[in-house]
């Protein structure tokens, strides 16, 4: 039919097979080889049914997210669909690895679904802020039901074979080769005069939905959703499913999919799609770069890093071996780790046998010999040079040789680090973030000497713990810290000007934060800026700068754990109080540094962080810390509850025109001077030329 698309007949069965690598995206030629096919298929008179089915590692994962921001080329997928659901012969879908989006679609249009019990399928166009765009919404609830077809939807997580044939979207499930099976099946249902079955023939049954079930649904999604704009479109799909029928309820979907598509949260996230596979990619890298076989792992520290990051590798199945300076923090820290396990299993996400899988698998330590086998060794002790220097020496007499040696340092000098071996190329950052067992995110630090071997296993740590590594130079708090440290100047700065901590909070959050700059500095505890900050070689000589974290340091009020920071805690709560002691406290020390308190609106809030934010990262893509605008992205989205909505901060600044951002940055300076504000280089030559972070190239 065309290169990507085969038809052949086989004892009677027409065979279309999709071969577009990697991931059989259903793209424009794809979709023209499929309707050449089934042409074929209709006027070939020696084929009584047909089966479709893809080569490769899995069935068509979704429409090519590469063409979303080209004209859409004929056929569309929806034609597709109707024209295979219109085939006068019985077609079978036959699905291995993944059938996702437009993939499952495309089998939604088939009249009978088999597969290998090891496949999965599901709707995560909501993940690309979209909604399923080829009938999925009209289509889905006819075969599942309203709530189940919502679920899948507004999750887009994939689910199981099993499951997806107890719901009746998959018919057969085929053992051994799925192709054989597939044609055996289609025989089969010839052989007993099976009827076509269309789904668009079926209604949806909502006589069975409670009142009020779609006013309900969204109150139960609310939260999750919230700031997103496709799944509130993805109910009123549905809803118009149970009253329309299917091609009107297309034609609704239809448009509702392109307002999706052309919005810029689904922009963000596509980058997104994209960037969080391209941090995998580094220039002076190749991909066969041998990796060392990393089977045994050793941690220095058992306090809130050192734990999670043992649950990390236990989680993973390798034998962790957590080394401590006495058995009363060796205790300490392993309880911790059993106890998190435990809350874990009492949630219902972990079975005692897996807690006790995993425990088993970390072992303590109080000698440095224990050490001696370990594959990679992750130092996770106080945040101060010179321990870590001596821990380094150390772990340089007793690890063996090939062993690849890392920090979880957040903010110091890597080369410093690794000069206190002999064998610097060994030494590599690991910058886990809290929790460690939780947070998506790891920032791989490489240093002046680091070696791409060790670069190279360090990035398939990563993926073996689950995570998302992203590679940053060496530099103060590398990428992530380094952005975030403006953010904190900003914010504070703007409460020695008279708003409210707990204003900023709720200004950042609802612009989509996870959570506020002062909440996560009270769970994160106040000390550790305080005393990061003390260890910074580039303090400005400004008595304003951080000052609200060091006046709260000095009154004690360390965050959740004193029970007060910038908030007040009730005792055992972790839910923050507003506590006009602090604005007192805030307001006195303006005061005593002549900051003159103003009126400040929740835009300038915005703006003063985020710029900072953005300004910084500009400096750090242009000083080579960061490969590419995408990994800042990355970064901010899976390390610093940054909303993926809006794609990260570069991305971000690109939605906000880079124009705008620099005339901010410029209204900043005039104000404050060019201390903090002044532009960086490669944010005003990208505002000059009408260009943009995301376009841009090294
Ligand atoms: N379009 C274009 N490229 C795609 C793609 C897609 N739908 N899905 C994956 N790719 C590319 C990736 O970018 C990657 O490229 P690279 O090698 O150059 O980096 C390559 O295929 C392999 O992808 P992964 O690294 O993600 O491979 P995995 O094996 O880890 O995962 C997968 C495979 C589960 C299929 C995963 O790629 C995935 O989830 N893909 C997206 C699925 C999706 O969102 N489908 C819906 C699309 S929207 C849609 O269908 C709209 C419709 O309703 C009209
Ligand atoms: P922590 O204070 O909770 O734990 C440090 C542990 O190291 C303590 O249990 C201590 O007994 C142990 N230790 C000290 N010297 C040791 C030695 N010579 N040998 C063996 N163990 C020793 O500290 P935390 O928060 O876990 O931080 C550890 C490192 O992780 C620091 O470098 C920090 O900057 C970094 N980090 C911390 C994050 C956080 O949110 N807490 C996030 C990311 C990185």
């Amino acid at each position: 039919m065309n290169d990507l698309v085969r038809y052949e007949r086989r004892d009677g069965i027409a065979l279309i097979t999709i071969d577009n690598p990697p991931v059989n995206a259903i793209a424009h030629a794809v979709r023209q080889g499929v309707m050449a096919a089934l042409d074929r298929a209709a006027a070939d008179g020696a084929a009584h049914a047909v089966v479709i089915a893809c080569a490769g590692r899995t069935f068509i994962a979704g429409a090519d997210i590469s063409e979303f921001d080209k004209p859409r080329g004929k056929p569309d997928l929806p034609e597709v669909v109707s024209r295979i659901e219109g085939m006068d012969k019985l077609v079978v879908a036959a699905i291995h690895g993944t059938a996702l989006g437009g993939g499952l679609e495309t089998a939604l249009g088939c009249h009978y679904r088999c597969a290998l019990a090891s496949a999965r399928v599901g709707l995560p166009e909501v993940l690309l802020g979209l909604l399923p765009g080829a009938s999925g919404t009209q289509r889905l609830p006819r075969l599942v039901g309203v709530e189940a077809a919502l679920d899948m939807m507004i999750s887009g997580k994939p689910i199981s074979a099993a499951e997806a044939r107890e719901k009746g979207i998959i018919d057969e499930i085929i053992e051994g080769d799925l192709v054989d099976g597939a044609l055996a099946y289609a025989r089969r249902l010839v052989g007993a005069r099976a009827p076509i079955r269309r789904i668009r023939d079926l209604a949806v049954d909502a006589s069975r939905l409670p009142k009020d079930f779609f006013a309900d649904y969204r109150q139960r999604i609310a939260r999750q959703t919230r700031g997103y704009f496709a799944p509130e479109r993805i109910v009123q799909c549905v809803e118009i499913a149970t009253r329309l029928p299917l091609a009107e309820g297309h034609r609704l979907e239809r448009e509702l999919f392109e307002q999706c598509k052309a919005s810029t949260q689904s922009v963000a996230l596509r980058h997104l799609f994209f960037a969080e596979r391209e941090v995998a990619k580094i220039p002076d890298i190749p991909k066969d770069t041998p990796q060392r076989p990393i089977a045994r792992v050793g941690i220095v520290g058992a306090g809130t890093m050192g734990g999670g990051i043992a649950m990390c590798f236990a989680n993973a199945g390798l034998p962790v071996t957590v080394l401590e300076v006495d058995a009363a923090a060796l205790e300490r820290g392993l309880g911790t780790v059993r106890r998190n396990y435990e809350i874990s299993a009492s949630r219902g996400r972990l079975s005692e046998a897996e807690v006790r899988q995993r425990m088993g698998l970390i072992e303590g330590a109080l000698e440095d010999g224990a050490l001696a086998d370990a594959d990679l060794v992750i130092e996770a002790v106080f945040e101060d040079l010179g321990l870590k220097e001596q821990v380094f020496a150390r772990l340089d007499a007793v690890c063996r040789p090939g062993a690849v040696l890392a920090t979880n340092t957040s903010t110091l000098d890597l080369d410093r680090i690794a000069r206190a071996t002999r064998r610097p190329a060994d030494v590599i950052g690991l910058h886990f973030f809290s929790p460690a067992n939780v947070m998506k995110l790891l920032e791989i630090v490489r240093g002046a000497q680091t070696s791409p071997e060790v670069i190279a296993t360090a990035m398939g740590v990563a993926k073996i713990i689950g995570k998302i590594g992203v590679l940053v130079g060496n530099c103060w708090g590398f990428v992530g810290n380094r952005m975030f440290g403006q953010m904190i100047r900003e914010n504070q700065m703007m409460q020695l000007e008279g708003v409210p901590p707990e204003r900023i909070d709720r200004v950042a959050e609802e612009w989509g934060m996870a959570m506020g700059p002062n909440g996560v500095f009270d769970l994160a505890g106040i000390d550790i800026d305080v005393k990061v900050r003390r260890g910074r070689p580039d303090k400005p000589d400004d008595p304003t700068w951080c000052r609200v974290s060091d006046l709260l340091f000095e009154h004690g009020r360390l965050g959740q754990k004193t029970g007060s920071g910038f908030y007040r805690y009730e005792e055992g709560s972790r839910t923050p109080i507003p506590d006009p002691l602090v604005h007192d406290l805030i307001r006195a020390e303006a005061k005593r540094l002549g900051v003159a308190r103003r009126e400040i609106d929740d835009a300038e809030i915005i703006e003063r962080m985020f710029y900072a934010l953005i300004n910084e990262g500009a400096l750090i893509l242009e000083a080579g810390h960061a490969l590419r605008p995408g990994d800042i992205d990355v970064i901010w989205v899976n390390g610093y509850g940054f909303p993926r909505y809006r794609g990260g901060p570069m991305r971000h600044a690109d939605a906000v025109g880079l124009g705008e951002v620099l005339a901010g940055v410029e209204r900043y300076r005039g104000r404050y001077g060019d201390r903090y504000w002044r532009p960086a280089p490669l944010l005003e030559r990208l505002a000059r030329e009408g260009g943009t972070f995301t376009g841009w190239q090294r």
